[in-house]
């Protein structure tokens, strides 16, 4: 009977725990152990794991967060943490580990790899910025979230005749933020990918003011180079030429811990039972990512070599729109 052990690492994202549902019923069906690993690499490090049956992922499919918990572990990165890692995996005949999580964590699986451990990835972050999957697990919760915010936030712009700027996560990905921007409505969008500048900014929100709109929404990526926090210290400063009065909220971490959507769910759910069938393949070192609607294993090898890009297209769109 084949070994196998699950965890959940990085950032958490909602969908994480339909995965581990779905890795360890669909496991058993293969006649797999289970086994679920606390805290991401740390638990590999500390050998904190114990056996998942079909009860144990009872009522968390429709859950946010991960019941494995998760870290972000700098001990896994170091030769003495990875060997610690190695002896438990050794200790436990564990034949292969199936790691949930983003680019970070899919880094670490490549190099578990390439210690000879047989590893499969499934993809799973808010900021879809991991190649080998056109949406990863998380997406759609986050960026719903994000859009709740901003229509509540426009609002309350509306009705006091202000600007709004709302900053949202991504890492150094604009995707959540041109998505937010493009069904939220925004007059501006500011992504790391594309540079705009803080007098762009300042113009847009003045010419709306001038058309006479009762608000103006500007939607910023959290690695953008004028963040929210940039951008609000300079248009503070330009409140006569900007028209509107300004607020600025940083939505941040309440992103990630909202209720799985549908689609997250079923993502989630599609990904963990992808991941088993790549074992039960016999495939080793590869992302299980979401590719013209079915899961697909990409090779470690190849994952990275990959540019994930965004469709700017739809910035633009989003600026001919916002009349
Ligand atoms: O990678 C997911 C993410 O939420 C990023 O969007 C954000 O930059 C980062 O994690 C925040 O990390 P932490 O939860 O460690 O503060």
């Amino acid at each position: 009977m084949k070994k196998v052990a699950v965890l959940t690492s990085g950032g958490d994202a909602p969908g994480m725990n339909a995965a581990i549902r779905a890795v360890v019923r669909k496991g058993l069906e293969e006649n797999y152990e289970i086994y679920g690993v606390r805290y991401g690499y740390q638990g590999l490090v500390n050998d904190e794991l114990r056996r998942l049956k079909a009860r144990d992922v009872g009522n968390i499919i429709q859950q946010a967060g991960t019941m494995l918990g998760s870290m972000r572990c700098k001990e896994f990165e170091t030769e003495a943490g990875m060997n610690r890692a190695l002896k438990t995996i050794e200790k436990h005949q564990l034949d292969a580990v199936i790691v949930i999580g983003g680019n970070g964590s899919q880094t670490g699986a490549k190099v578990l790899s390439e210690k000879g451990v047989k590893v499969v990835g499934i993809a799973s972050t808010i900021d879809n910025d991991l190649p080998g999957s056109e949406i990863t697990i998380g997406v759609d919760t986050a960026l719903n979230v994000a859009l709740e915010a901003i229509d509540r936030l426009r609002v309350t712009a509306s009705s006091h005749k202000r600007a709004t700027l709302v900053e949202v996560m991504g890492r150094d990905c604009g995707y959540l933020a041109l998505k937010a921007g493009l069904t939220g409505g925004a007059e501006a969008i500011v992504i790391p990918e594309v540079e705009v500048s803080k007098e762009e900014v300042a113009q847009v929100i003045s010419n709306a003011y001038k058309r006479g709109k009762t608000h103006s929404l500007v939607v910023i990526a959290e690695g953008a180079t004028n963040n929210a926090e940039t951008l609000h210290d300079y248009l503070t400063t330009r409140q006569d030429e900007i028209g509107f009065e300004l607020r600025t909220t940083i939505l941040g971490h309440v992103q990630r811990g909202g209720k799985p959507t549908a689609f997250d769910r079923m993502l989630g759910t599609r990904l963990g039972a992808g991941a088993i069938d790549a074992l039960a393949a016999e495939k080793n070192a590869v992302l299980i990512g979401w590719q013209q609607g079915t899961p697909q294993a990409t090779p470690y090898e190849t994952l990275f070599e990959q540019k994930k890009n965004l469709k700017l297209e739809n910035l633009e769109l989003a600026r001919i729109l916002a009349k």
